[in-house]
């Protein structure tokens, strides 16, 4: 368990799962197997946990799940309420469903539909409007961490990004280099801890004690065999999980390092 680092609050980690584009009904049951798996477990973990299904599955698992306390939540949301959006998912509708956290902001939403950062300020506030937790993603790029910018970008992404006034409450940040995610590839150590830390300052100089006690989860390439050294470093707060999420086994291994 982290505890915040200006020394206070503990902050309740996070293990979400995000399925991306993954998931029919089948699957229904390593979801539940997991919320099965914490019933079992009870206090024994130290963390809430999170399954982001596809849309079509947010309110199937809510309705099912739950016994455990697994959370449910959605991977992306429109900026509207309603409306001639054909396609889209508005924060409401996944609130509706039984969603209590909305991913914004992700890479593959940010590449794939050209997602900027004042899109994605407009989805926070949307998921607030809507009463859910925004799951804020932010994260460089190989060519940018090569040219040595990771810091930069990711300061810029959470400036543009991030509203004004939120709290521990409505918003998470997700760190997520673009090139960890589904590679196998993970930064250092001392690498992530110097961009939570620095995501860390940006909030609490921004939130103050809100500020210090956002969760910040680190997702990319995250297992059971590297999960216990990720969410030792300073500042990780939980982790994002991607691939390793969609089997139960997986997923509550990464869980197994928040068992006390
Ligand atoms: P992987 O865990 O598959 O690398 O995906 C991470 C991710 O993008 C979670 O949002």
């Amino acid at each position: 368990m982290n505890e915040a680092d200006a020394g206070t609050t503990p902050i309740r980690p996070l293990v979400a799962g995000n399925w991306k584009m993954n998931g029919l009904k089948a699957a229904l049951s390593e979801a539940l197997a997991v919320d099965e798996a914490l019933a079992e477990a009870g206090q024994a973990v130290g963390a809430d946990v999170m399954i982001c299904p596809p849309a079509t599955m947010v309110m199937v698992l809510s309705e099912l799940s739950g016994k455990g306390g697994l959370q449910v939540g959605g991977q992306d949301c429109h900026a509207n309420s309603s409306g001639a959006h054909t396609g889209d998912v508005a924060p409401e509708m996944l609130a509706d469903a039984g969603a209590i956290a909305v991913i914004v902001g992700h890479s593959e939403r940010r590449a794939d539909h050209g997602e900027t950062d004042r899109i994605v300020h407009e989805k926070v506030l949307a998921a607030h409007r809507a009463g859910l937790t925004a799951i804020v993603c932010v994260g460089e790029t190989i060519g940018q961490r090569q040219a040595g910018l990771t810091l930069d970008v990711v300061a810029r992404q959470l400036s543009g990004s991030i509203p004004d006034g939120v709290t521990a409450e409505n918003v998470i940040v997700a760190y997520e280099p673009v090139w960890a995610i589904g590679t196998g590839l993970t930064p250092g150590t001392d690498d992530v801890e110097q961009v939570h830390g620095m995501i860390r300052e940006h909030l609490s100089g921004r939130f103050g004690e809100e500020g210090r006690r956002i969760r910040i989860l680190y997702g990319g390439s995250v297992k059971p065999s590297n999960a216990v050294e990720l969410m030792g470093i300073t500042n990780v707060n939980g982790a994002l999980v991607g691939g390793a999420s969609l089997m139960a086994k997986d997923f509550l291994g990464i869980v197994e390092a928040y068992r006390g």
